[in-house]
């Protein structure tokens, strides 16, 4: 018997180019961390510690969060439970987590990596799944810091640290603003992605694209409103890391205004993440099953959804296509269940 659409979601192997770490923690853990560092806390309660309405209180969520998350060992620990729980949830085989190493200034940024490799190591032994590392500059912390950022990276290279991203609100720190910090990054040979035109705002894709240089673009709907950027992007090969949860809250599910799918219907390379799963209770299932629903999507568009992601993974050549071709296998193998 074929699966349910929903079912074969759920099982598909999963690739994940935007995930927060502080977004992914488990809410009980958060809680014990934060009070053994006397934290305040909105509630003892797992279903309401993570409460929030706006994005400036989801900020202040999430900072809250990583005010908790100390020493090498809650980072190894965060990490650890974050990706175990989602090949639970998800089938994930593959994440590239961002951290802000500035939202953690008590923890000097090789111990941090110490931390994390360690979970993630832990992660792959017990569970396969491999996870990359993508430190990420909070731009609200402006550009000196976002300097500082790269030139620590540059100076603690890890065959793991794959790339960096740029995160927290647009609004209060454009992307043209980090035009030479990209520019440094990218010359010497790192990756780059931001977030950029979360909100709708074309015009900071068009920077993220031109003037940082970027290839990958984290959520990116703005560039749903402008048909010629859609065409240059395209033609550059931009990939958008894509998600359900968060493009909804900022742009509503009408299918008729809905930038994910305007995006995916577009022909634009296209995933889609979980971004900060535990603080929104979803997690990649549940992002594919409500997509699909909400925008009619067929099992072929969300394959392909899976499939972009392994493409746009910063892995090399080698390993890259040693994934899709095991993905490809999985999937043809549930497609015929
Ligand atoms: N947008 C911007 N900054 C963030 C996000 C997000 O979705 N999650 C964590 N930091
Ligand atoms: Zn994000």
């Amino acid at each position: 018997m074929a699966l349910t659409p929903d079912e074969l979601y759920r099982r598909l192997p999963k690739a994940e180019l935007h995930c927060h770490l502080m977004g992914a923690v488990p809410a009980a853990t958060f809680i014990e961390l934060a009070k053994r560092n006397g934290q305040p806390l909105p509630s003892e309660d797992p279903d309401k510690v993570y409460a929030f309405v706006t994005f400036d209180e989801f900020l202040e969520v999430y900072v809250a969060v990583c005010d908790s998350v100390r020493t090498a060992d809650d980072f190894s620990r965060v990490l650890y439970e974050s990706l175990v729980a989602d090949v639970d949830s998800a089938n994930l085989r593959y994440r590239e987590v961002m951290f802000n190493p500035s939202n953690h200034p008590w923890l000097p940024y090789p111990d941090m990596l110490d931390g994390l490799l360690d979970g993630a190591r832990a992660a792959q032994h017990d569970r396969g799944v491999v996870c990359r590392l993508l430190p990420s500059i909070n731009r609200q912390h402006g550009t000196s810091a976002a300097m500082e950022l790269v030139e620590t990276v540059l100076a603690h290279p890890r065959d793991e640290v794959v790339g960096i991203g740029m995160d927290h609100n647009e609004d209060l720190a454009l992307p043209e603003l980090f035009a030479e910090v990209f520019e440094v990054a990218r010359e010497r040979g790192l990756n780059v992605t931001t977030h950029a035109g979360e909100f709708g705002h074309p015009e900071r894709v068009r920077t993220a694209i031109e003037v940082l240089g970027c290839r990958r673009i984290d959520h990116g709907y703005g560039i749903a409103r402008d048909e010629e950027l859609m065409r240059r992007a395209s033609d550059l090969g931009v990939h958008f890391t894509g998600t359900w949860t968060v493009s909804v809250d900022y742009h509503g599910d009408d299918p008729a205004t809905q930038p994910v799918g305007h995006m995916i219907r577009a022909g634009l390379d296209v995933s889609i993440n979980s971004d900060d799963p535990t603080l929104y209770g979803v997690n990649m299932s549940t992002e594919w099953i409500d997509a699909a629903r909400t925008l009619s999507l067929e099992p072929d568009d969300i394959v392909r959804a899976c499939l972009a992601a392994v493409d746009a993974a910063w892995l090399d050549e080698a390993d890259r296509r040693a994934m899709r071709k095991s993905f490809q296998a999985e999937i043809d193998a549930l497609l015929v269940a």
